[in-house]
């Protein structure tokens, strides 16, 4: 057998003590193209299957070209991929909705990359109140399959993103206030472990390995459902919420901010209510546009919690509207095929963290401007969300993200620079660049003593370590987890996408 060499991230914690020989290619792919389950199932470079599914990320550096993709589309299917990558030591990459956002967020150049996209179904149990969901289920289509239902679930605010990653990196949807983090309404994973066994971890079954999935991510094994706390709506025979946008003169920055943070000190008076605002720049415009996405869970027409957005004299757009879930999320659907840099992090609920923020924003545009290829697209996003009590304790202690001991001290603002460039030219230009500029953030709200110093797994770059932010006692659960339920390591050493438990 050959050794592989060693995936090329620096994230990647493999000791080479322990990483022993590697499959190859060969081995690997023809070890998954012999097993007759997963015949027609395994696709290699070269052909039209394998070339079309390259289209189906969200980043276009994420679509690496793996050695082969496999396609399970059962449960048993995927526990006899697992089988065969651990038995032959293949590298492997993770892929279910495919809106990682950076180059091994799932798939993998050197490995096998795990294309659960036939795997994305979603379907309603009234009466156990759960929907079942596949990983590769993305956010609108699930919710349109629920709406006859009067239900709904924690999925993501826009349209196309995947519900594997999105939960069990946890997850902030339109329900956050009033049902917490995505990951918290999980009631059962189904995963199958390294060695091929499928397990159910719920509160009963299992329950240190389903505490650990709630925000881990893909540390513990490949999940092929997750249960979810159905949600009824307001009035389940008309399944809207109301929610939109509504965009502002750009002269009205500090009354947006101030509404913003006074927003977020109220949410527990209207944990239905949610905000979300943003400048955004796109070269091809030529300006910046100041946005707050407002949305009300319960549908409540024009709340009193919106009511300081709204009462700004400055308002040049509002689609606020009472909509189903698929209606509002598709208005924020982006475009796949981009390459995409996200720098998030956490700061306490203070206004001069916006300020600063969005004043050093204006000056990463003009450098960006500078040297972003001619003709090429740049499109920038300054983006502010709160994190608040309200939506922590929903967890019940029940999730690894850490965040109780940060919300005791009141909201905090997550906080997400986003760069969008057309080519992986432009995006080897434009990294160190978004990259300073996030440093110096952190820098500034560090010398403020207003940084949690608290990296959000979904939206975190693979530069951040986002686990060795949860907290000692969450990473020793992790490990123990691991240990147990992955005794050789296959999630940490051979899965080449996604973030790990720090050694
Ligand atoms: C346009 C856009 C909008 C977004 N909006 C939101 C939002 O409103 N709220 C929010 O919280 N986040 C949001 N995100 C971030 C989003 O949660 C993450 O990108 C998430 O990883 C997407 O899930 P996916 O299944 O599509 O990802 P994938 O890229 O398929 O997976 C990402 C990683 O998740 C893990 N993973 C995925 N599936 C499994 C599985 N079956 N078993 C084990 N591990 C698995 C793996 O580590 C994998 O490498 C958004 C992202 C984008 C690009
Ligand atoms: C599920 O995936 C298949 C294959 O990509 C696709 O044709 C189908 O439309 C998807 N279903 C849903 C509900 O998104
Ligand atoms: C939402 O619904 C309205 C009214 O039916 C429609 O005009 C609009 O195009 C829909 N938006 C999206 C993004 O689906």
């Amino acid at each position: 057998m050959r050794v592989f060499p060693f995936l090329a991230s620096a994230m990647l914690s493999i000791s080479s003590a322990n990483a022993g020989d590697r499959g190859s290619a060969d081995v690997c792919c023809n070890a998954l193209n012999r097993d007759y389950l997963l015949k027609g199932k395994v696709y290699f470079p070269g052909t039209p299957a394998y070339e079309a599914r390259l289209n189906t990320y969200f980043d276009a550096n994420a679509a690496q070209r793996a050695w082969c993709m496999v396609l399970p589309k059962s449960t048993r299917d995927a526990s006899r991929v697992m089988r065969t990558l651990s038995k032959y030591k293949c590298p492997f990459g993770i892929k279910s909705g495919g809106h990682g956002t950076f180059k091994l967020s799932n798939a993998v150049k050197d490995g096998v990359t795990i294309d659960l996209g036939f795997m994305n179904g979603t379907t309603y149990y009234p009466e156990r109140g759960v929907v079942g969901i596949e990983p590769a289920a993305k956010s609108a289509p699930a919710y349109e399959a629920l709406e006859k239902y009067g239900v709904t679930v924690t999925g993501g605010r826009v349209g196309p993103v995947g519900l594997g990653g999105f939960v069990s990196g946890g997850g902030i949807s339109f329900h956050a206030g009033a049902h917490g983090w995505a990951c918290d309404n999980v009631e059962n994973f189904e995963v199958v472990l390294a060695n091929g066994k499928v397990i159910n971890a719920n509160e009963h079954e299992h329950s240190d390995l389903w505490r650990v999935m709630r925000g881990g991510s893909g540390n513990f094994g490949l999940i092929t459902r997750l249960d979810m706390k159905a949600i009824k709506f307001a009035n389940p025979a008309e399944p809207h919420i109301f929610g939109g946008l509504v965009a502002y003169d750009l002269s009205k920055g500090k009354e947006v901010a101030d509404a913003y943070i006074n927003f977020a000190e109220n949410i527990h008076n209207d944990p239905y209510s949610s905000v979300v605002i943003w400048w955004y720049y796109n070269r091809d415009a030529g300006e910046m546009v100041l946005v707050a996405c407002l949305d009300n869970s319960a549908n409540q027409v024009n709340p009193p919690a919106m009511k300081e957005f709204l009462s700004i004299d400055g308002i040049v757009s509002n689609t606020l509207r009472s909509a189903t879930m698929g209606n509002i999320t598709r208005e924020l659907a982006g475009d796949d095929g981009f390459y995409n840099i996200w720098f998030p992090s956490n700061f306490k609920n203070d206004p001069r963290i916006i300020s600063y923020a969005q004043e050093k924003h204006e000056e990463l545009i003009q450098a960006l401007e500078a040297v972003v290829s001619a003709g090429e697209f740049l499109s920038t996003q300054c983006q502010f969300q709160p994190v608040s009590k309200t939506v922590v304790d929903h967890s019940n202690n029940n999730n690894v993200m850490g965040l109780e001991s940060h919300v005791a001290d009141g909201p905090g603002i997550l906080f997400l620079m986003y760069v969008t460039v057309g080519t992986a030219a432009d995006e080897a230009v434009a990294l160190p660049l978004v990259r300073a500029y996030h440093e110096d953030l952190n820098h500034y709200a560090s010398s403020l003593g207003i940084n949690w110093n608290w990296i959000y797994l979904d939206y975190a770059n693979l530069e951040q370590d986002p686990i060795s932010t949860f907290g000692e006692d969450n990473i020793r659960k992790m490990k123990k987890a691991s240990v147990k339920y992955d005794p050789d390591g296959v999630f940490q050493k051979l899965r080449g996408s996604g973030f790990k438990i720090p050694t």
